[in-house]
């Protein structure tokens, strides 16, 4: 089970990697155009912060596939390190996934809504499948049931492609697919923080502070 962030705030990602055990870092042209910046130094400083060895998931905007695998190299050759070619999951996107894999692209199948979508990416040769959950369950689908199935089809085939379940607004989402047995999950710092919250475990500290303080006089157990 991998952990991304699923971001391009760069105060995020600094916190992130300081705090949690992230695997890399996924981004979308949306994510990428909040930032507003130059898209190439942002996405070069990105790969500073988390080094040359986490992934890096960087979409194509492209929509021919002759132009999503120009993209493909401009991305590989100008951001470099662990580099996954994010890929919408059009006609032309798996045309682009099937020539890319003849070239050992690492790829990321994404913008995935239905199981089949999944299935034919990963039998193009798609490395993960991202689908978003929280865009399925906005318009009363089921994200976790598409994870679900995408996972059952996944594992009846054989299908070495993995689970990269995207678009998380809140942990009941993320816990969900975790037990269906997503790969990998990419979320927003915000709801990764939310994954530890908790007030009990908040109240039990203090208290472990106060009785040890009102006991010894001191805050720690060394001074
Ligand atoms: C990830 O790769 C997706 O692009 C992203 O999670 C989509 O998130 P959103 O639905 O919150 O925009």
């Amino acid at each position: 089970m991998l952990i991304l962030l699923d971001t391009a705030d760069i105060n995020s990602i600094k916190k992130g990697i300081e705090y949690y055990p992230i695997a890399g870092v996924t981004t979308n042209p949306t994510i990428i155009a909040k930032e507003n910046r130059d898209y190439l130094d942002l996405l070069k400083d990105i790969r500073k912060v988390i080094g040359k060895e986490k992934m890096f998931h960087i979409q194509v905007l492209a929509t021919k596939a002759e132009n999503i695998i120009k993209e493909a190299h401009f991305i590989k050759d100008t951001i470099g390190g662990n580099i996954y070619i994010k890929i919408p999951v059009i006609r032309e996107g798996i045309k682009a996934i099937k020539m890319l894999k003849k070239e050992n692209f690492k790829i990321t199948a994404t913008a995935i809504f239905t199981p089949q979508q999944a299935l034919v990416a990963a039998l193009a040769g798609a490395n993960f499948v991202a689908p978003y959950v929280n865009r399925l369950d906005n318009i009363s689908g089921d994200g976790v049931k598409v994870i679900r199935q995408i996972k059952k089809l996944f594992d009846t085939y054989n299908l070495d492609s993995k689970i990269l379940a995207a678009s998380f607004k809140n942990v009941e989402q993320v816990h969900k697919s975790s037990l269906e047995g997503a790969h990998s999950v990419t979320l927003p710092l915000e709801v990764l923080e939310n994954l530890l919250h908790h007030p009990l475990t908040d109240s039990s500290v203090e208290a472990f502070i106060k009785d040890w303080e009102t006991a010894y006089n001191q805050t720690y157990l060394i001074d």
